[in-house]
């Protein structure tokens, strides 16, 4: 696989996949890729933030290239716009091979925009604070 480009943004999340995670046709499952992703935006939301998020929306997801047992997960991100209430997060997954492929490149399987609504405790939708 040829490394195209480079990552955009910062490291949000990094793990490993497992068996357990895999479809029927034993690749990695695509709800779980969503579900890592989801997390991986939030943390970069609250901090921006300054407290609790929601997901409101995703956009625009795209799998690339399926990801395969034992593949380093590497989840990328950064804010791309910042509303009254919402945010809007970009966010790139590449993984590294390990498996009996010493050398091989990383390469990117999934992007999405993931937008977040800032909420108070009571659920509420609350005003981004101005930076
Ligand atoms: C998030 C929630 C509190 C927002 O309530 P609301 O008062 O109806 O929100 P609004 O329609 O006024 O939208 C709030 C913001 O989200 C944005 N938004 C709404 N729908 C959107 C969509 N489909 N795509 C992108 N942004 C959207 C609005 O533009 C607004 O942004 P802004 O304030 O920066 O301009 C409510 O919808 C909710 O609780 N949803 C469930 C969240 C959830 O459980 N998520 C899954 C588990 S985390």
């Amino acid at each position: 696989m040829e490394d195209k480009k480079q990552p955009q943004g910062d490291l949000l999340l990094r793990t490993q996949t497992m068996p357990a995670d895999t479809n029927p046709n034993g690749d990695i499952f695509g709800g779980w890729v969503m579900s890592q992703m989801d997390i991986a935006g939030s943390i970069l939301a609250k901090e921006a933030t300054c407290g609790r998020v929601v997901t409101i929306a995703v956009e625009g997801m795209k799998f690339i290239e399926p990801i395969q047992v034992g593949d380093i997960f590497c989840c990328y991100g950064y804010v791309e716009k910042i509303g009254n209430t919402s945010i809007t997060v970009k966010l790139e997954v590449w993984v590294k091979p390990i498996l009996n492929a010493c050398g091989v490149a990383r390469y990117q399987v999934t992007e999405a925009r993931f937008v977040y609504v800032a909420i108070d405790e009571n659920h509420k939708k609350r005003q981004i604070p101005k930076k």
